[in-house]
């Protein structure tokens, strides 16, 4: 068993099993036309209850043919250029390679004594994007699994900063179309059933400030204390950005914790063209960014940012056999003193690879490209009757619906719309989500591929508008 352990002994059985997993992929990825193959739950789940784990194959080769059959053949590949499904980017060869590398060498990013050089990695790629926020010299953060973990973590300072120990008295405002972390962050930091108050938004999905101001001077006549504003730089379903330098003047006159969400518009940091539609980002408190969604890194890959370094102290636990007090004064750098993990994967070293390969300007042109993209084919929905598109995109998101021209009942459009997006990706041929606008079912593109043309985008509608028709004329069928 032991020539399973990759050590200086292994080195050469590691090339070739790796060697022969990277050429399945990629002969998979080469050969992929579809994103996806349509299985059901059912067909797949046999498949994969009848392996006994407590008969393992012994060899890799025969492990990766069993791969095939329970994973790979029927995976969702975001790499597809027909996947418009959710906040999935194909990613970036530098970040994989470094993937490959971090789980060899499986670094821990806790302490220095379990990472060295990573730790300092680290630090860097945090200064590197405090500095690109525009945050200050006194910022600081650190890499988490993901947008909901970086939410979590800074509403957690922001609590702790508030003028109050009173829980129930804490209110957090955020747009009714802010991601859902922010009231499962409330519940789980033990504010109160009450504590998000939901913002209106405008036509564009934006939240509305004179709604926010009004709010947060009534919290201030109910005697309740503002612990925090969620301003989301990209919402997930429209990509809209809310209006981040009013709501930071609001956020300064209620002496209020302003936390910018990110996770999808952290892109724009690296673009060429459309930095300008995150200014006022510099003037928050903390700040989300998911470079596993616009960077074009695998999951995960995320940080959270502060202001200021000292904030993040309410996240400074010391154990003896870890990190003990006296390594601060030491000056040895142990990360997990900011961080709500203890052991950690090295996730930094992907973007740290994907900067060294690609520099910051080569990932905002991909990101350009897709909100180029967005743009070409808001046109293209808006100008084809069969459709209704919500918002002029921001990023690279679209929401729409099929509405045809023959039937008026709202309810029969919705239930088109959800058979036309169950058709589809039954069929595989493309991936599409959907949300609700106004309590009626809309189907949502985000586009994340920069190798996506506006003619699939064209062939993607006409997929849609097809599965649509032809439920609608079932339907029609069943009732006469
Ligand atoms: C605006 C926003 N914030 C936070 C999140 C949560 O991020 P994650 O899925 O990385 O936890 C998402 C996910 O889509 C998001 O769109």
């Amino acid at each position: 068993m032991r020539s399973h352990l990759l050590n200086d002994t292994t080195a050469e059985q590691y090339r070739r099993s790796v060697t022969d997993g990277v050429e399945r992929v990629a002969a998979k990825l080469a050969t992929t036309d579809r994103p996806f193959t349509g299985i059901t739950v059912d067909a797949l789940a046999p498949r994969i209850d009848e392996i006994d784990l407590d008969q393992p194959l012994h060899d890799t080769t025969a492990v990766l043919d069993e791969l095939e059959d329970v994973y790979l053949r029927d995976a969702i590949y975001f790499h597809h250029p027909r996947y418009l499904g959710h906040l999935n980017c194909p990613v970036v060869i530098p970040a994989v390679l470094g993937e490959a590398v971090l789980s060899a060498v499986n670094s821990s990013l806790d302490t220095w004594d379990q990472s060295a050089g990573g730790t300092l990695i680290e630090r860097k790629l945090i200064d590197w994007t405090t500095e690109r926020i525009g945050l200050g010299p006194a910022a600081d953060g650190v890499f988490t699994s993901g947008g909901t973990q970086s939410n979590l973590q800074a509403l957690l300072l922001a609590r702790e900063e508030a003028k109050t120990d009173t829980l129930a008295e804490l209110r957090i405002f955020a747009s009714e179309v802010s991601h859902f972390s922010v009231k499962k962050s409330a519940k789980l930091l033990g504010l109160g059933q009450d504590a998000v108050v939901s913002i209106p938004v405008d036509h564009d999905k934006r939240m509305q400030t004179v709604a926010l101001a009004r709010e947060l001077e009534r919290c201030e006549q109910d005697g309740l204390v503002p612990m925090g504003v969620v301003a989301t730089a990209g919402t997930t379903d429209f990509g809209s950005i809310d209006p981040l330098p009013e709501i930071a003047e609001l956020c300064e006159q209620f002496g209020t914790w302003m936390h910018v969400d990110a996770a999808y518009g952290c892109g724009l940091l690296a673009s060429l063209r459309h930095r300008d539609r995150i200014s006022g980002i510099e003037r928050a408190d903390s700040v989300t960014v998911d470079y596993h969604k616009s960077f074009f890194q695998p999951v995960s890959s995320s940080a959270v940012l502060v202001r200021d370094a000292a904030t993040l102290r309410h996240a400074t636990y010391h154990a003896e056999y870890l990190n003990p007090r006296r390594m601060v004064e030491e000056r040895i750098p142990n990360q997990v003193d900011k961080s709500l993990q203890t052991t950690r994967r090295f996730d930094a070293l992907k973007l740290w690879m994907t900067l060294r390969t690609m520099g910051a300007d080569g990932i905002g042109q991909l990101f350009d490209e897709v909100c180029d993209l967005a743009r070409d084919a808001w046109r293209l929905i808006a100008a084809d009757p069969r459709f209704d598109v919500v918002v002029r995109p921001s990023l690279s998101t679209l929401v729409f619906r099929y509405i045809p021209a023959a039937v008026t009942d709202p309810s029969e459009i919705d239930r088109a719309n959800l058979y036309a997006r169950k058709a589809l990706f039954a069929s595989g041929d493309a991936i599409v989500a959907g949300t609700k606008v106004g309590g009626r079912h809309y189907l949502k593109f985000t586009l994340l591929n920069p190798e996506t043309q506006a003619s699939d985008i064209a062939a993607v509608l006409d997929l849609i508008a097809g599965h649509a028709e032809q439920y609608l004329g079932e339907s029609l069928d069943r009732a006469s």
